[in-house]
């Protein structure tokens, strides 16, 4: 990823390019965007909220990751609190720093665009621990996870309207590797 900068990324300014980029990377219809889009801006207006870009040399967006210390008031959190607590993992929802979206452009894979964006958010996070959400089925997503230390936590979890059952995955800070 030599020619690739990783650096913090104005999300709410360049929103438009990031979910471009989610829904190449991820598949996201017209319909799931517009929605993804009013979501997205709601989260950057939550304390501790940040986002972190993968740029061309000419500027061109093609990763970006971002999060926000969890908030068990939030939606997702909400959801994924009665998984956890039949685990026995619900403490997991305080003190930790929440993925919640992950994506590298398919044409830019494979080069540590992911790893690097990921590693970089939590580098700075002051929570001792970060969890977040894949789909429950192998991926490269879930792969990468694991490398860097994220234990499942849950799996088989539900979202309303989500068409696939996710896992919630948790990792010690700082990450591995
Ligand atoms: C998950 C994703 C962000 C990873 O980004 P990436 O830049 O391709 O990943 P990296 O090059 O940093 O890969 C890091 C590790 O992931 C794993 N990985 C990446 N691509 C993989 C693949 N095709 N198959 C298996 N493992 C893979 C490897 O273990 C790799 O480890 P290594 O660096 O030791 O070889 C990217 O695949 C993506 O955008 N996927 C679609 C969207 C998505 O699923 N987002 C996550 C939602 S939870």
């Amino acid at each position: 990823m030599d020619d690739i900068a990783v650096g913090p990324l104005d999300l709410a300014r360049r929103v438009d390019e990031a979910l471009a980029v989610q829904a190449v990377a991820f598949g996201l219809t017209a319909e799931e965007v517009a929605v993804r889009r009013h979501i997205v801006l709601r989260h950057l207006a939550c304390p501790g909220a940040r986002a972190l870009g993968a740029t061309t040399p000419d500027g061109r967006l093609v990763g970006f990751v971002y999060g926000m210390p969890n908030d068990r008031t939030h939606w997702w959190s909400t959801v994924v609190e009665p998984y956890l607590r039949t685990n026995g993992y619900d403490d997991w929802l305080d003190g930790s720093f929440v993925i919640t979206e992950l994506h590298v452009h398919p044409a830019f894979q494979n080069r540590r665009i992911g790893r690097t964006l990921i590693t970089s958010i939590t580098a700075t996070a002051q929570e001792r621990r970060s969890i977040l959400s894949a789909i429950d089925k192998e991926s490269p997503a879930r792969a990468l996870y694991r490398k860097l230390g994220y234990r499942d936590l849950a799996r088989h979890v539900v979202f309303p309207s989500a068409p696939s059952p996710y896992a919630v995955m948790g990792a010690e800070l700082p990450l591995q590797g």
